[in-house]
């Protein structure tokens, strides 16, 4: 018995582990989320005020959206993973935010973006890539995409914060 413990114990210590090496987007990789500190910063950089509706691609355990909706804006978060979805509808309803803040168990690529005024995304440069079309399709000229790590090549930068790795871009 308490052999077979341990032994779950050294697994779920070496899933962690490994979840450090898996991509940011993978739903295996809790590690990769965005701390407090950069979401008010992001939420800075973009400018966000309580006229914005935010749509945060892959929001993760919702800390972005957490924060914009503090500051009074409307928030869409589209999640694949389930895990993260029960996390973040849990955190926004502690946060009192449910009436301002969404999450959607999804695929963003399937879901209508045309709503939002800026888009969060913190992705690998290959989603990103893959997700320039659907912004050029649907997205309103002005709406502010700001994205934590990765450049998104193909769209012209307007402002970098090197210090926090991030990206401004405006369509
Ligand atoms: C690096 S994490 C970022 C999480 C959150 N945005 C943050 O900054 O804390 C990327 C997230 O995107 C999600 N994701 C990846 N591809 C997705 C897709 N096609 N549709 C919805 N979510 C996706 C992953 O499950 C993961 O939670």
């Amino acid at each position: 018995m308490f052999l077979s413990l341990i032994i779950l114990v050294i697994i779920l210590f070496l899933l962690l582990l490994l979840s450090m090496v898996w991509p940011p987007d993978s739903p295996w990789a809790p590690w990769w989320r965005t701390n407090t500190k950069t979401a008010e910063v992001i939420c800075a950089l973009a400018k966000i005020t309580e006229k914005d509706i935010i749509y945060d691609l892959g929001c993760g355990d919702g800390e972005v959206l957490i924060h914009a909706g503090k500051i009074g804006a409307k928030g869409v978060g589209i999640e694949i993973d389930p895990l993260r979805v029960f996390t973040a509808k849990a955190r926004i309803m502690r946060n009192n935010l449910s009436k301002k803040i969404l999450i959607k168990r999804s695929n963003f690529f399937s879901e209508d973006i045309s709503k939002a005024s800026v888009i969060i995304v913190y992705l690998i440069p290959k989603t990103l890539e893959k997700l320039i079309p659907k912004f050029k399709k649907e997205l309103k000229k002005g709406t502010r995409i700001v994205s934590y790590v990765y450049e998104i090549k193909g769209l012209k930068v307007r402002q970098v914060d090197k210090k926090n790795k991030l990206r401004l871009y405006i369509l």
